[in-house]
């Protein structure tokens, strides 16, 4: 079996790095505040999100629901997911009488339709019928019922959370309904793969969950544990010849935790007798249909702007930089902001711009 995991969250005890993201999250959990992570897509948000989950309730007791809001486009589809996350939180804290108890109410609240609830969401969501958005209250009040039976603490983190919007653009407003009121019952996480939406759902004034939750940076992995950890997998698979390459991956792929997966994967196949080039062209050859899909997602004028990075103007903003892109400063630095703020790029601290996916400018090129 290969021993490297690069389509689906990793098992929460096969972490590299990630103990003080991990730390974070869990003190703002127990203080009883609200985080946001926002990162790239593919950069270990479901894998972390994973590892919180288990270790708020091995060691703190608090009942964890893990949602995975990915594509979901109605509100019934919303509260089929909500439910199943609560369900299985309470399994796996061998509270499932608890569960089908509350489930027994909750149902039975839902079809009496819960008071004052046409003022929240009467004008929201004219699409949903009132069933819909009294099961979503119920489920969203669960915190509240929880902590009253038990006394224990919920613990709700919400993945993909931008995508809660497509099933109703107003939903973040319906929950924040309920959450004003989960002080000291639960906690809240937050995800998402759209930097830009996440910071306007939380960033701007007008919206309900402003400066609801503290922003949690996700970074790259540290190069050195993410060698020593590839290194101990293939040792233990007798993979020597592969085992010279893994300091030079570490340093291609930059510490994006999918994409040095993503190579190991190749490299263990490929044996590594032949360097790692090969395994790196298959890994990007992997990634390629993504890629395009991205490409072509971008502007003419984003698109030389990349071509620009790709080329070493890592600042965009220099006479050589835009010569080469025959582009207008402001324009330039109107692109060069646009590909910030969606997370294609990545500011140093110098100044200077980055790739945050580092298979971009191998595939360009
Ligand atoms: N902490 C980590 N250590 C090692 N690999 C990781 C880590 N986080 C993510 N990965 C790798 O990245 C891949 C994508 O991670 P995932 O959590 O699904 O990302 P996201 O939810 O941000 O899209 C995983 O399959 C795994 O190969
Ligand atoms: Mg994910």
């Amino acid at each position: 079996m290969n021993p490297f995991i690069y389509d689906r969250p990793l098992p929460p005890d096969q972490l590299v790095g990630r103990e003080a993201e991990l730390a974070l999250l869990l003190d703002l959990a127990l203080g009883g505040q609200s985080a946001r992570v926002a990162a790239p897509r593919r950069y270990g948000k479901t894998t972390l999100l994973g590892a919180l989950a288990d270790t708020a309730w091995n060691s703190h007791e608090m009942i964890p629901a893990l949602v995975d809001f990915s594509r979901v486009t109605s509100i019934d589809d919303v509260v089929e997911r909500l439910e199943r996350a609560y369900e299985h939180g309470f399994e796996r804290g061998r509270l499932r009488t608890v569960w089908r108890s509350l489930r027994r109410r909750g149902g039975a609240s839902a079809q009496l339709g819960v008071p004052g609830l046409a003022t929240v969401t009467g004008a929201v969501t004219p699409r949903a019928d009132a069933q819909s958005l009294a099961r979503l209250h119920d489920v969203l009040d669960l915190p509240r019922q929880v902590h009253a039976r038990t006394g224990q603490r919920c613990l709700v983190i919400l993945d993909e959370f931008q995508d809660l919007l497509t099933a109703g653009d107003e939903l973040d407003g319906v929950l924040r309904s309920h959450l004003q009121h989960h002080v000291g019952i639960a906690s809240y996480v937050f995800a998402g793969s759209q930097p830009s939406l996440m910071r306007s759902l939380f960033g701007d004034r007008r919206r309900p969950l402003f400066e609801q939750a503290r922003s949690v940076a996700l970074g790259p992995l540290p190069a050195g544990e993410l060698a020593e950890w590839i290194d101990a997998r293939l040792a233990a698979a007798g993979s020597e010849a592969a085992r010279e390459h893994v300091d030079e991956l570490a340093a291609v792929t930059a510490g994006h935790p999918q994409r040095a997966m993503l190579v190991a994967h190749f490299l263990y196949q490929d044996g590594g007798d032949e360097g790692l080039a090969p395994a790196l062209a298959a890994a990007v050859r992997e990634a390629a249909d993504a890629l395009d899909q991205a490409w072509r997602s971008f502007t003419q004028v984003q698109r030389r702007v990349l071509g620009a990075v790709a080329a070493g103007h890592t600042r965009l903003l220099t006479d050589a930089a835009l010569a080469y892109t025959r582009h207008g400063k402001s324009t330039q630095r109107q692109a060069r902001r646009m590909l910030l703020a969606e997370g294609h790029l990545h500011e140093r601290e110098d100044g200077t711009v980055a790739f945050s996916d580092p298979f971009f400018p191998l595939w360009l090129a």
